[in-house]
């Protein structure tokens, strides 16, 4: 057993963040199932929405976030995130991050770029690798720590509960078990205060621009301890994934429609803009749906962004990855109108906590993506996830350390290791292949932008068996990365579709047909579920 004062499984911005406060107050763990860079936070392009203007205001910032979040934000948790922002992109610009600059009147500001939803220009961002410079940074950082224990290819298989051991006390997390991949053997991490920051699951869809590790493990894993876990049915679609046989969930940044990027059918027409004002800058559910009820119109297999308006050197200059890896493709973003077709991107409910990131559970706490603060509501504001991460690190680093460890049985008494039993290796992994390719596929047709009551209740159905097979599976053969993901992909994508299935209605990122305007009356509230 190994002991630490705090332990954070994930390594994206939210959880080297953590780490590297938590380091001023005694020994932290980093549990991460790849290499530290595998994160979420890597792959950002778009950068930190953050009021940095002064043509910009809180109140704005504000207003937009709730206009996106259609009437599920939590009006606490967006004023604390939008105002404590400042300071926190602040002390990431100290660990050594520049933010682009460009030349005012003979002095230099921060290069401002504008996503959809945003009323005024306000994205810090370096080029379009914002997320990558950001998970250099932070991890040069921790490595430097002497105070900090990077453990890569270790996955975190659950969650070690007082109520799970059976001990007569309120329920409290106590650690986790985790498997080290390089010798398969699962150790337990003892610490009284654990905190989730492993992302999102875009991998739950057959299409998504999350990299392969987003398979929703922190969410699966709360859940089976007993944690509520909220709003999962609301989840983004990104508009624009460049479409190509060979390019995988390769993300085009909205930030080039920031720049005047326009969608365009195959008739080169401005189509979303016969849907909403804002026309390809409209909020990210908007877009999405236009997009789809286009392809669905057509036939087409895809849409067109066109940035051709723009000189090839302010592309160059502005999107050097995203120019970079078109022209890999063959496809020059000056001259030619880009494919692209839209893909799961994140997930905007989660594990439910309170503004420090405290969830139902005493001792487990969830920030970044993973958890559910009420900062995004109903459709998650463009750029505002980075800037979430950042300020959840914070608090939750501040509230745990204010809390005294909690004076419990087990602290004194050792935990039972992982026992293996009889098990044997999986025999056959092409079961564990085609269970994971079964649940990213139904989902995609029956759970996807949009929604109806039929195909829910059938995603549900199958959902019930796969789990069942599973989870034989998980009793039956020694446990592997892959069958652990597959496990927490079939868990999340049962409770996005039973969070799906209670909201009759329509609001943010949640469409169904069967009921397709909103009801305040009964719906303007958070889907709770809780394992019985
Ligand atoms: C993007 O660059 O379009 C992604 C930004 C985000 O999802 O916040």
């Amino acid at each position: 057993m190994k002991q630490f004062d705090f332990a954070v499984i994930g390594s994206g911005i939210a959880g080297l963040t953590f780490a590297l406060k938590a380091s001023a107050h005694g020994r932290v763990a980093i549990i991460t199932k790849r290499k530290g860079v595998d994160s979420n936070t890597a792959w950002a392009q778009g950068g930190v929405a953050c009021v940095t203007s002064d043509e910009d205001s809180f109140a704005l910032h504000i207003r937009d976030t709730l206009e996106a979040g259609a009437g599920l934000c939590d009006i606490q948790a967006v004023e604390t995130i939008v105002k404590e922002g400042p300071e926190r992109v602040q002390e990431l610009m100290e660990l050594g991050l520049h933010f682009d600059e460009r030349d005012v009147a003979g002095h230099r500001e921060l290069d401002l770029g504008r996503e959809g939803g945003h009323s005024k220009r306000r994205v810090l961002h370096v080029h379009d690798m914002t997320g990558a410079e950001i998970e250099n940074i932070l991890l040069a950082a921790v490595r430097r720590s002497p105070r900090i224990e990077l453990l890569e290819n270790h996955m975190a298989v659950d969650l070690i509960t007082a109520a799970k051991l059976g001990f007569a006390t309120r329920d409290h997390c106590l650690g986790a078990y985790v498997l080290d991949e390089s010798t398969g053997t699962v150790e337990t991490i003892r610490t009284d205060r654990l905190v989730l920051a492993t992302g999102g699951c875009g991998k739950v869809y057959l299409y998504t621009t999350n990299p392969d590790i987003a398979t929703g493990d922190g969410v699966a894993m709360a859940w089976r301890a007993g944690a509520v876990i909220a709003d999962m049915e609301f989840v983004q679609f990104h508009p624009t994934c460049l479409f190509h046989a060979e390019a995988k969930s390769f993300l085009i940044s909205e930030a080039v429609r920031g720049e005047g990027g326009i969608l365009r059918n195959n008739k080169g027409e401005d189509f979303v803009r016969l849907v909403h004002p804002l026309g390809s800058l409209a909020p990210r559910d908007v877009v999405a749906r236009a997009i789809d009820a286009e392809m669905k119109r057509t036939g087409a297999k895809c849409v067109y962004l066109d940035i051709t308006q723009q000189p090839r050197e302010f592309l160059l200059e502005r999107f050097p990855h995203i120019y970079e890896t078109c022209l890999r493709y063959g496809i020059d973003m000056a001259k030619d109108p880009i494919p692209v077709v839209p893909a799961a991107h994140y997930q905007c409910g989660g594990i439910k906590t309170d503004i420090n990131g405290a969830t139902s559970l005493s001792g487990l706490y969830a920030i970044g993506e993973v958890g559910c603060t009420g900062l995004h509501g109903a459709n998650r504001l463009a750029s505002n996830s980075l800037l979430e991460g950042l300020v959840l690190a914070h608090r939750a680093c501040a509230a745990l350390v204010a809390k005294d460890p909690p004076a419990h049985p087990a602290g004194a008494v050792s935990l039972p290791e992982w026992r293996a039993g009889e098990v044997q290796n999986v025999d056959e992994l092409v079961v564990i292949y085609h269970n994971w390719d079964e649940i990213r596929r139904l989902m995609w047709d029956y759970v996807g932008i949009v929604r109806t009551d039929k195909r829910l209740q059938r995603a549900s159905a199958r959902l019930r068996n796969l789990q069942r097979e599973i989870q034989e599976f998980y009793w039956n053969f020694r446990i592997t990365v892959d069958l652990l993901e597959l496990r927490n992909l079939a868990t999340v994508a049962a409770l996005i579709v039973d969070s799906a299935l209670s909201r009759k209605e329509s609001r943010g990122l949640h469409f169904t047909l069967d009921h397709p305007q909103p009801n305040d009356a009964e719906f303007r509230r958070d889907t709770l579920l809780t394992r019985s």
